[in-house]
């Protein structure tokens, strides 16, 4: 089956070895949560309104607390001031999910698969873009090789989110996006948002 992307400049330094684990971490995606506990994990602490108003809110930025999340995840509740967002970006092959808690966030998404390793711009099919609105008290689960970006598109009021990973995150992929390519800009290890 093809992949609905057509890729172009396939960096070749990548081809050789390119299935060895960049991962630091030893647990499988099989061996935790799933995305549905996940999922439910994240729509419950969403709704825990004490723990979400201690979140400090900034207008300049974006702001966080790192959570436990179950099994071993990764979990982070966090703050979107208006206009804010992610940018595009993967979860290094760990899945997850998030919920919103205040406010609305909008996701863009892709229902494609992308190669994960191997290339640098992709150009993307017709009809892969997904967009969906997540307000107080929605979330959505994802697979390991979702490629997203998260956006509180609100012009007045802040968002808030509960989000969970695992395997805990090994690194994020940030891309940029010019129409339907998609250009690998730098990869994210953990020491950069901790
Ligand atoms: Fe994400």
């Amino acid at each position: 089956m093809s992949l609905p992307v057509r890729s172009s400049a396939p960096d070749t330094t990548t081809d050789s070895g390119a299935s060895t684990a960049t991962s630091p971490s030893a647990a499988s995606p099989a061996s935790g949560p799933t995305p549905a506990e996940l999922l439910d994990f994240v729509r419950r602490t969403a709704a825990d309104s004490e723990l979400i108003s201690s979140l400090p809110l900034d207008p300049e930025g974006r702001t966080w607390i790192r959570l436990d999340g179950p099994a071993g995840s990764e979990a982070w509740l966090i703050g979107w001031p208006p206009g804010t967002g992610t940018g595009w970006h993967d979860h290094g092959g760990s899945h997850g999910a998030f919920a919103t808690a205040a406010g609305a966030l909008k996701e863009d998404s892709l229902a494609a698969r992308l190669p994960t390793e191997g290339w640098k711009t992709l150009e993307l099919a017709e009809g892969v873009d997904r967009e969906r609105k997540l307000t107080a008290g929605e979330g959505r689960a994802f697979g390991r090789h979702h490629v997203h970006e998260v956006r509180n598109e609100s012009g007045a009021e802040h968002a808030v989110s509960v989000h969970a990973y695992f395997p805990p995150l090994p690194l994020m992929r940030r891309y940029s996006r010019t129409g339907a390519v998609l250009r690998l800009e730098h990869v994210e290890r953990p020491e950069e948002w901790q």
